[in-house]
């Protein structure tokens, strides 16, 4: 990377991802410039005041709409006016009106096209292959479908439910990182 590139990154939950990515990235190689959250509950907003991110809250709850929400935080995002948004774990389907006007990367903890939406870890775990993984995609309308930029496989040999789990949370992390400085 030649210059240092602006990043949002948006979460719904505990942000052990959004913290990965602070700790890999910001402020040197990619700053933070905002992290936003749909969730006023979220683990991660923790994260973003320790590290003195600027941080955006929008309850999904108060919003009518799926296209009325998507406008706010995209209204948001804008302001920080970022080069790439990182999507770290944020739980929402999300319209056109956020595709069409947002650059953005998603992380999806399978190996897409398996196992698209929720509870991916564990319906990878109980399918009929030896492996899964972890994927880190462009985002589109169509949920957990844009392009893909790396994938990572692991192997689900002699892993019990809860060391797969461990282990795609540690390859997701290291994967996402890899696919933010591969597309900055
Ligand atoms: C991660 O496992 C991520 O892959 C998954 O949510 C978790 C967030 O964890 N994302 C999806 O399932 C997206 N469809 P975190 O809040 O600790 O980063």
């Amino acid at each position: 990377m030649k210059e240092c590139k602006r990043i949002a990154v948006l979460f719904s939950g505990k942000g052990s991802n959004f913290s990965h990515i602070v700790k890999a990235l910001h402020p040197d190689e990619a700053e933070v410039v905002v992290a936003l959250t749909n969730n006023p509950a979220a683990g991660g907003i923790e994260v973003a005041k320790e590290a003195g991110i600027p941080l955006e809250i929008v309850d999904s709850k108060v919003y009518d709409s799926r296209k009325a929400f998507d406008r706010e935080v995209v209204e948001r995002l804008q302001r920080y006016a970022p080069d790439l948004t990182v999507l770290a774990g944020f739980m929402r389907i999300l319209t056109p009106v956020f595709t069409e006007n947002v650059k953005a990367v998603n992380l999806h903890p399978s190996l897409l096209p398996r196992h698209k939406g929720l509870h991916a870890i564990e319906k990878s775990y109980h399918d009929a292959h030896d492996t899964g993984g972890v994927s880190v995609h462009w985002v589109t309308s169509e949920l957990d479908a844009g392009e893909i930029i790396l994938q990572k496989e692991i192997s689900k040999e002699g892993l019990t439910l809860e060391a797969y789990d461990r282990k795609i949370r540690q390859t997701e992390k290291e994967a996402l990182v890899e696919a933010i400085r591969r597309v900055l």
